[in-house]
């Protein structure tokens, strides 16, 4: 598991350095020899262990001449993440180091048997080491690594940040349709603080709401608590509870499917689609990009399931540019959303 965040009471037991060398395209991967105990046999890139008194630039550059024979100049620092098995905690620094012309490999045949270049997407077919597929999404597809619980949980537990007020705007599409029925049964899924949970109760549907951190579900209990409303607050995994079978009239969701990992956004977009009852709505906001994170979710994919799944699109909007967030947080101050309401048919 790899997190670009340090979970809390995250103690890392080893510093480690990777590199990703490119070269026209491609990248260096080396084929661990298969007596080796830690996943022997398998492709990874040129990396090692931190030695005291060393920095991790100087650990780096050491490790691509002993690996590779590499000498390596220009090289730049990615990103430092933290990496969790069930073995160690890593603090793990990851460099790239663009090179001109292909060099010759020197391999230290103790550790590798075999080296190849290959294009970062082709290598993600190969047998390659653990987490080594969301190394290369994250350097080479701008993928995010969907932030963890534990990041969540922090998040929450500090009782000065959420996301605002709830829009006006997308009550009022959920104040129409429940115009004249009742009984109606709603889950607002990523709920946070249920800053829509608890005004969807007041609405008059039968709320559950759906958080990841159990610090948010705190939160939305003693908001609902607070306002005399009942909201079943649940804590779970969107990714994974959007695989049961369930059933409502209304699935809302606001700024959760960006926080989700790029393989998972759309097909937790088709279980909430799959979650709803004939007739019923979905009301989905989330972020096409905020600044600093870049661009999240796809523009365009998720309106096209609903329009090929033959749903009416009641509203979609798509901001043209990128805004100051009404958040009260310090941080990802600017962001540009989409907002689709539909309906099942
Ligand atoms: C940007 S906040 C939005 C919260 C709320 N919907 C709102 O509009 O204020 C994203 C929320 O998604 C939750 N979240 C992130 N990943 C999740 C997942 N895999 N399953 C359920 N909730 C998740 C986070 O804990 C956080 O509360």
């Amino acid at each position: 598991m790899i997190f670009e965040n340090k979970p809390v009471r995250f103690v890392p037991n080893v510093s480690a350095v990777g590199c990703f060398c490119e070269c026209d395209g491609k990248i260096l991967l080396l084929l661990r020899n298969k007596n080796d105990a830690f996943e022997g046999g398998k492709w990874g890139l040129p990396n090692g262990s931190i030695e005291q008194n060393e920095t991790p630039e100087q650990a780096i550059k050491r490790e691509l001449i002993e690996e590779t024979g590499i000498e390596s100049k220009n090289i730049t620092l990615f990103k430092k993440l933290y990496l969790e098995y069930p073995y160690e905690k890593l603090k793990y620094y990851l460099f790239h180091l663009a090179l001109d012309e292909l060099p010759e490999i020197k391999l230290d045949s103790l550790e590798h048997t075999a080296y190849k270049w290959i294009s970062p997407k082709e290598a993600l077919k190969e047998n390659i080491l653990v987490d080594l597929d969301k190394l290369i999404k994250l350097y080479y597809e701008g993928n995010q690594i969907a932030r963890s619980k534990e990041w969540w949980d922090k998040f929450w537990e500090n009782q000065t940040q959420d996301f605002g007020t709830a829009r006006k705007e997308l009550l009022d599409f959920a104040e129409k349709f429940a115009e004249g029925k009742e009984g109606l049964t709603a889950i607002d899924v990523a709920s946070g603080n249920g800053r829509y949970a608890i005004p969807l109760a007041k609405l008059g549907y039968n709320v559950t709401a759906l958080e990841l951190s159990s610090e948010g579900v705190k939160r939305i209990r003693e908001y609902a608590k607070r306002e005399g409303v009942v909201v079943k607050a649940e804590q779970g995994d969107l990714v994974l509870v959007c695989k049961q079978k369930r059933e409502y009239d209304l699935v809302f969701c606001s700024g959760g499917i960006e926080e989700l990992d790029k393989e998972d956004q759309l097909t937790t977009v088709k279980g909430l689609m799959d979650w709803t009852k004939p007739n019923g709505l979905n009301i989905i906001k989330f972020c096409l990009e905020i600044e600093g994170r870049g661009k999240l979710v796809e523009s365009g994919n998720i309106e096209g399931m609903y329009k090929k799944a033959n749903w009416q699109i009641i509203y979609q909007y798509e901001e043209p540019q990128i805004r100051e967030s009404v958040a009260n947080i310090t941080f990802e101050k600017k962001l540009r959303t989409s907002t689709i309401v539909a309906k099942r048919i």
